[in-house]
This record gives C-alpha cells, sequence and structure tokens, in this order.
C-alpha cells in the first residue's frame, strides 16, 4: 500500500488541495467543523479508484483531479449523515460531529460537502453533465440504502438479498461511480467503461463486506468501536452465514438482534454465535469472491501500473485492519 501511495502522491495531493479549497467559509462554526474533518482525514480509496482508473486507462488530467476531489467530498459528506443517522459518536478513531456539536451541525455540513462535490463535476470542462449524472444516480442510492437499512433494523428480518442491496447502495455505488468518473475523463470506450464499473462495483462491495467483519473482529484503537452493527440492530453477513450454519436457532437471533440494548448479553451471545458458527469465514469466502471478480475484470486493460496498483488496492480491501 505504501508503494502505490508514493506512485499517485502528486495527484493525490492535488485532490486534497481542491478538496481543502473548495470548503473556503467566512462562517466560524463551519470553519472549524471542516477543520475537524481535515484534520482528519480517512483512507482516499475513492479519489484513489478515480486517479488509477484514469491513469490505467489514458492518463490523469485536471478533469480527473476535479472528478477525484468530488468522489472525496461526497463520501465526507454520505459520512456526517450516516453519522446522524446511525446515532455514532466515533469515527476515524476520535468524536464525530453529530456527538461534539449534535446532530443538526452534522446534516448542514454534509450539506455544504455536498453542494461543493457537485460543484466541482460542474466545474469540469468536458463530460459533466454525464458524470453528475452518475452522482446523482449514486446519491439516490445512499439515500436509498441508508432508508432501507434504518427499515430492515426495526423488523430484524434482513434476508441476504436485503443485505446485498443494502452494500450496494451505500458503499458499491459510490466507488463504480468514483471509477467511472476517472473512466470517462481519460476518454474510455464503452468496454473499458464497463470494465471499471465491475471492477468498482465488487471493490466497493467487498470493502463493506469486510467493514461488517471488521464489526465483529476488528482492533477498536485503529478506528471504529466494535459491534456498533448490532447495536444499530443491523444484521450483516457475518450473522447472515452463522444463522444459514444454524437454522435452528435463527428464529432466536433474530428475536434478541430486534431487541438489544447497549451493554446487554444478548451483544455478547450473537458476537460468540456468529464467531463460533462460521460466520466470519463465511463473509470472508464471500468477500474474496467479489476481489477475484473484480480483479478479473481488469483484464480489459492494457498490462502498465496503474493497472498492477489497482489489483494492489484489491488485495488492500481484503486485508485492510481499518
Ligand atoms: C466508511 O468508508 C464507510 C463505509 C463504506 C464502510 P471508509 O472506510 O472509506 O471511510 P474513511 O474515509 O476511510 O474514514
Ligand atoms: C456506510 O455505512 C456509510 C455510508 C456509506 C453512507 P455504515 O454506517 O455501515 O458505515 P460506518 O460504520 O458508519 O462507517
Ligand atoms: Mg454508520
Ligand atoms: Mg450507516
Amino acid at each position: 500500500m505504501e508503494e502505490l501511495k508514493a506512485y499517485i502522491k502528486a495527484d493525490m495531493g492535488r485532490v486534497a488541495a481542491l478538496v481543502e479549497k473548495s470548503l473556503g467559509t467566512d462562517i466560524p462554526l463551519l470553519e472549524k467543523c471542516n477543520r475537524h474533518i481535515l484534520e482528519h482525514k480517512g483512507k482516499m480509496v475513492r479519489p484513489m479508484i478515480t486517479l488509477l482508473m484514469a491513469d490505467a486507462i489514458g492518463s490523469i488530467n485536471d478533469n480527473t483531479i476535479n472528478f477525484a476531489a468530488a468522489a472525496e467530498l461526497i463520501h465526507n459528506a454520505s459520512l456526517l449523515h450516516d453519522d446522524v443517522a446511525d446515532n455514532s459518536d466515533s469515527r476515524r478513531g476520535v468524536p464525530t460531529i453529530s456527538s461534539i456539536l449534535g446532530p443538526r451541525p452534522s446534516v448542514l455540513l454534509g450539506d455544504f460537502w455536498l453542494v461543493k462535490g457537485i460543484a466541482r463535476i460542474l466545474d469540469a470542462t468536458e463530460n459533466s453533465s454525464r458524470v453528475m449524472n452518475l452522482f446523482g444516480k449514486t446519491l439516490s442510492e445512499l439515500a436509498e440504502g441508508e432508508m432501507l437499512q434504518l427499515e430492515m433494523a426495526k423488523g430484524g428480518a434482513t434476508t441476504e438479498k436485503e443485505y446485498y442491496r443494502i452494500i450496494y447502495d451505500k458503499t458499491a455505488t459510490l466507488f463504480e461511480t468514483s471509477a467511472l468518473a476517472g473512466a470517462i475523463s481519460a476518454g474510455a470506450t464503452p468496454e473499458q467503461e464497463a470494465a471499471a464499473g465491475e471492477f468498482a462495483r465488487s471493490l466497493g462491495l467487498a470493502f463493506q463486506i469486510k467493514d461488517d467483519i471488521l464489526d465483529y473482529e476488528g482492533d477498536e484503537t485503529l478506528g471504529k468501536p466494535l459491534g456498533q452493527d448490532l447495536l444499530e440492530k443491523k444484521i450483516t453477513l457475518p450473522l447472515l452465514g452463522a444463522m444459514k450454519a444454524c437454522p435452528s436457532q435463527e428464529q432466536r437471533i433474530r428475536e434478541m438482534v430486534k431487541g438489544i440494548e447497549p451493554g446487554s448479553e444478548a451483544q455478547k451471545t450473537i458476537s460468540s454465535f456468529v464467531v463460533e458458527n462460521g460466520g466470519i469465514d463465511y463473509a470472508e469466502e464471500a468477500m474474496n469472491a467479489y476481489l477475484a471478480k473484480g480483479v478479473k475484470a481488469l483484464d480489459a486493460f492494457p498490462k502498465g501500473k496503474a493497472k498492477f496498483y489497482l489489483s494492489m488496492l484489491a488485495a488492500y480491501v481484503g486485508n485492510r485492519n481499518k
């Protein structure tokens, strides 16, 4: 991963500078909130995908940088809204805006970042309306995924089919659009666009499955607290896998998730149930299948450094610990 980061360092620097420049404001509270997010940056995976995809197909240009900055601005906006939807206190190892200042500033800050992302797309000198349409589709899906998840959390009845719809909508669609925007900026053929979309969609699904695995067995000191999904009554792939392996317990476990309370025994019981019934292995298998599918899609691109680093990114998604 260090090698990959070094390879795209200069262009990522341009993206980071454009993100920061986009956020200028004379409102002190807004400025303070922007600082908080900028000082605790994430991994910036989505703009990396935009840049590497453009590089794999042609070359990185000013429009690529605009689209990559848009992807990161919109991603952060979605997290600011998500932390309100999920009532989350911690992200990137630090308190969320919503826990420090309340949900209202977090929603408004999310709106600000979202609109700045859209502005960067509209700044592009070519293909801005096509790319805007792609991000528009993604933004609808983000809202739909979050809503479906909220709805499912009430009933404890999530199936695998709904799980995959949720993770496509809340995560994979933005990966896909980030890749397509990069591909389009570099003048991709329709076949190359299809391959870029397939790569990133698979990577995004794998990324969210990994996130759901980390919620059961991650290292809390590196990022998010463990067990949040259960507390939010989210039934994710590790639990679905364990229930599939042990159908006689399924109804009892679903009832437990529905009524879960912070600090309750139920949380520990369900976590042990997941591990003991192979839920983590089940989710890892699905994740690895998506990663393999994503890497296979790269066959459509000529051999080269960017293609090599895209496959390295896929390996990173499978091995990441935060
Ligand atoms: C967090 O995404 C939301 C999910 C899709 C799981 P990232 O893990 O990419 O977030 P940051 O930006 O690196 O913190
Ligand atoms: C991912 O959802 C957030 C979005 C992509 C909007 P989660 O709620 O599962 O992710 P974390 O755990 O808050 O990062
Ligand atoms: Mg969340
Ligand atoms: Mg959420």
